[in-house]
């Protein structure tokens, strides 16, 4: 299967490694077998999932805002996993809950259908030759995979700094049966996102809501 990333051994701080130790059991998504997420977090609430949170910061300004949503992270990257862990723990943050592993076999095999009230995919790995093309997220099947698991009416909110890829998006979710292209709201601005308008790069954002399931 080609994977949307490759495993970098970043450089993790002593501080890093620890939460990932001692934070894990308190925050972390043990992925076996398909999860009640109600139960997961200990109440009914609106559930949002940010696919590749990076070093986590978006997603924690998300959870700050919006205590009454409950918060799934996913990425694959160690140190950012571990310095998310930290600033839950600082921030004593009760509605973020972290998964460890490769977005597609979390929802194939993690999520039950129809289960999230809304979708983020801020700045995905650009993979910027043609001939990675193909490793990039926002694909057909991968949007069909991602709509079985959004309730009607949820919401999925993409960006990109990389112009090509921003083409991609907008032809893949507009083919796609069942989403329709909303204004999308204001958001924090991201980390990756700082980098890239750093060195001049553009910003595209897009906003989709999840058609009625019939
Ligand atoms: C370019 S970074 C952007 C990080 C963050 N969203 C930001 O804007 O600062 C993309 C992130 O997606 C993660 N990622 C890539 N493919 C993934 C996958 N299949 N499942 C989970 N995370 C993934 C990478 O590890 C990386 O942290």
């Amino acid at each position: 299967m080609i994977r949307s990333f490759v495993r970098r051994n970043g450089r993790i701080t002593p501080g890093q490694e620890r939460a990932l130790e001692l934070l894990w059991p308190r925050y972390g998504v043990k992925s076996d077998g398909v999860l009640d997420l109600n139960t997961l977090f200990g109440r009914k609430a609106e559930k949002h999932l940010e696919i590749g949170f990076g070093m986590g910061d978006t997603l924690v300004t998300m959870a700050k805002s919006h205590p009454e949503h409950d918060y799934l992270g996913i990425d694959v990257y160690r140190p950012g996993t571990g310095h998310l862990l930290l600033q839950i723990e600082s921030a004593q943050l009760t509605n973020v809950r972290v998964i460890s592993g490769d977005v597609v076999d979390f929802l194939q095999d993690n999520l039950s259908t129809h289960c999230l009230d809304a979708v983020y995919l801020f700045f995905p790995d650009p993979w910027s030759k043609k001939r990675h093309h193909k490793r990039r997220l926002v694909q057909a099947d991968f949007i069909k995979l991602l709509a079985q698991r959004m309730k009607s009416g949820a919401y999925f909110h993409l960006a990109t700094d990389w112009e090509n890829y921003a083409e991609q998006m907008l032809h893949v979710l507009e083919t796609a049966p069942d989403f329709s292209k909303c204004v999308a709201p204001k958001r924090p601005l991201t980390k990756f996102e700082q980098r890239g308008l750093r060195l001049g790069h553009g910003v595209w954002d897009f906003f989709y809501q999840r058609s009625q399931i019939l």
